[in-house]
Parts: C-alpha cells; sequence; structure tokens
C-alpha cells in the first residue's frame, strides 16, 4: 500500500506522534517535500541521513513554527531578526549562531557552532512542527543528489515504503529550495541561491553578500552546491534551442513541440515551480534524454539556472 496520506487532523497527529517518539515523516513545505526528525533525537537524525542515502553528514535545516521557536536553538541578532520579520516565511533560510545548553542534535549540525533555521510557508508543516514543540531537521525527501520532490507523488517515486508516512499537501508553490544566507559573523554570506534573490537581499540589508560555497578544508558546507545535484536519470541538456528527436524538451515561452512548457508567458515564478515535476515527467518519458530551453538568468532565473546547471553535470 502506498503511504501518502491527506493531511486529515487525525494523519497530523499521527505524524506528530511518530516524530515525538523518534520516528520519520515526510511533510509538505512552500518549497519543496522534507524529510523530517526531530532536531533534538540523534536517532531521528541519523535515520534521516540512512534514508536519504546521504553519503555525508552535511549539516540539516531546522525548520520552526515561528521566531519563539528559533530563539529557543539560535542566537537572533539584529540583521537576522530584521530579515526574519521582513521576509516572513518568505522561503529563506539562515545560518546563525547555536545557543549553548539546547538539546539540538550535534549530528544535524554536523558538529559545527552554527544551526541553519527556517521557517516555512506550509499551514500542515508549521502545525506539525507546533505540535513537535521542538524544530524538525528535513532536508529534501529524495535519494541524495537526485530530484527534489515537488509532490507527494515525487516523494513516494524517490523514497517509496522508506518512511512510515508521506503527508500530501499538493503541489509546492515556489517549487525549488530556500535561498540559504549566513548571517552567524560579521561577514554576510550567500549559500545558495533560491527564490528569494541576491538582490534583494542585499537591496534590504543594505551589505554586498559575499558568495561563499566551501568551508575550510574545501569541505563543501551547502550540498546543495555540490557540482553534481538534482539529477535526473536521464542526461540532461540545457540552454537547447532545437532539441533532437530523442529528446523530451522542457520549453520556455514560445514552443511548438515541447514535451512540457514551463511557462508559456515566460514566467520565470512559474518555472520554478515546475521545474522539478517536469524533471520527475520527463525522466519517465520514452524519450531517451532530456533538453531545456535558454531560461532567463535574472531574478528567480538565477537560482532555476544554478539547478539545472548541477542536474546536467
Ligand atoms: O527549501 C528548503 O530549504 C528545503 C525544504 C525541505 O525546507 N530543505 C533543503 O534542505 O533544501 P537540504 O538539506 O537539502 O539543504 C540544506 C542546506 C545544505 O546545503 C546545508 O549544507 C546547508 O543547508 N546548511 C545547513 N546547516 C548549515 C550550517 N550550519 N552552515 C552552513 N550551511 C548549512
Ligand atoms: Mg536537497
Amino acid at each position: 500500500m502506498k503511504n501518502i496520506y491527506n493531511p486529515s487532523v487525525k494523519n497530523i497527529d499521527k505524524a506528530v506522534d511518530i516524530l515525538k517518539k523518534g520516528g520519520n515523516i515526510v511533510m509538505p513545505t512552500e518549497t519543496v517535500y522534507g524529510l523530517a526528525g526531530i532536531a533534538n533525537n540523534n536517532k531521528a537524525v541519523a535515520q534521516i541521513y540512512n534514508i536519504k542515502n546521504r553519503p555525508e553528514f552535511n549539516p540539516l535545516i531546522a525548520h520552526c513554527c515561528d521566531i519563539e521557536m528559533v530563539e529557543k536553538i539560535a542566537v537572533i541578532n539584529d540583521m537576522a531578526r530584521k530579515v526574519l520579520n521582513h521576509f516572513n516565511r518568505g522561503s529563506i533560510t539562515i545560518v546563525l549562531p547555536s545557543k549553548d545548553n539546547t538539546n539540538l542534535s550535534k549530528l544535524g549540525c554536523a558538529g559545527l557552532d552554527t544551526v541553519a533555521i527556517r521557517i516555512p510557508n506550509n499551514k500542515i508543516c508549521n502545525e506539525i512542527i507546533r505540535k513537535c514543540g521542538f524544530p524538525l531537521f528535513a532536508p529534501s525527501a529524495n535519494y541524495s543528489g537526485g530530484i527534489s520532490p515537488t509532490k507527494a507523488e515525487h516523494v513516494y517515486k524517490s523514497l517509496g515504503n522508506k518512511v512510515d508516512m508521506i503527508l500530501d499537501g499538493g503541489a509546492s508553490p515556489v517549487g525549488i529550495e530556500s535561498t540559504i544566507i549566513d548571517l552567524s559573523n560579521d561577514k554576510p554570506a550567500i549559500l545558495r541561491a533560491g527564490a528569494i534573490t541576491q538582490d534583494e537581499l542585499e537591496k534590504f540589508i543594505g551589505i554586498a553578500l559575499v558568495e561563499r560555497t566551501f568551508a575550510k578544508g574545501n569541505n563543501p558546507i551547502a550540498p546543495g552546491q555540490l557540482k553534481s545535484h538534482y539529477k535526473p536519470k536521464k542526461k540532461l541538456f540545457i540552454n537547447i534551442e532545437k532539441p533532437n528527436s530523442k529528446q523530451a524538451f522542457l520549453g520556455y515561452g514560445d514552443c511548438e513541440d515541447c514535451f512540457i512548457n514551463l511557462s508559456k508567458n515566460g514566467n520565470l515564478v512559474e518555472v520554478a515551480s515546475n521545474l522539478f515535476d517536469a524533471l520527475y515527467k520527463a525522466d519517465e518519458s520514452e524519450f531517451n534524454e532530456i533538453a531545456i530551453a535558454p531560461i532567463p538568468n535574472y531574478g528567480i532565473g538565477i537560482a532555476i539556472n544554478d539547478k539545472i546547471k548541477r542536474a546536467s553535470v
């Protein structure tokens, strides 16, 4: 039987019960579906790495239901507070110093003295976190390196019955992962491009963000920044104007023969929300390869191009 459940009160309570006992569930968020475990339980966190087959213990994002919950585990400096208030539930993840003497799992933070926090914009997910009473660590609910899931069906295709429960919250409206910024020290940095653009952030905080993807010793600190990521099973080609007959073509704007048009009206937000679903569908199609039309590289297009480039390596 498929382990996909509707998000009724009964099922939400069941999910909370599983989480409180140190188990794992998959929950919808506005960006992509997340594989959750309670962030104060090392066993629950270890299972996340195991289920995803994540090769290294890369740090995870602690999902909180509100700023009060963030305060339980992280030191919120003035800039972080401003950003959290302004981009309120706006698909942004902030790396902050973690507080001492909390029960936050060291494994989930990969032993760092910082923690990445995010307040999602999804009622089901926030209700689950609130009822758990502690943040939930949750990476995207797919096999490591694969396409991120934006529908419950995608999760099932990737992880199958490896989790007890996948809560179905419909299609994730944003469709790509949150923007990650590091505000843990006096050199604000952008670690991962996402729905909120670097431009928008810089305008708001009034400081140029450094682009930083690698920590000391060349250990990647943001796996979304690994060269190869988000990969479909079929070979993916990007910036293609004229696909050949072997290719499932993901078009943009005017497009006669495309397998899926990512956005007929050339709306980049729509491209983001359709992208991963289109990759799943193209992967299952009768075509041998996948080709994507050129996507303009501004606004959210920067994050989209960053992802499809990594998916094509
Ligand atoms: O939209 C999202 O952010 C989704 C949904 C499920 O919330 N989550 C997600 O998680 O994309 P994940 O595990 O795929 O990516 C977490 C990223 C990684 O790139 C990780 O390296 C970075 O956050 N990260 C976590 N803690 C960090 C820290 N203390 N310092 C630097 N980077 C950190
Ligand atoms: Mg991921």
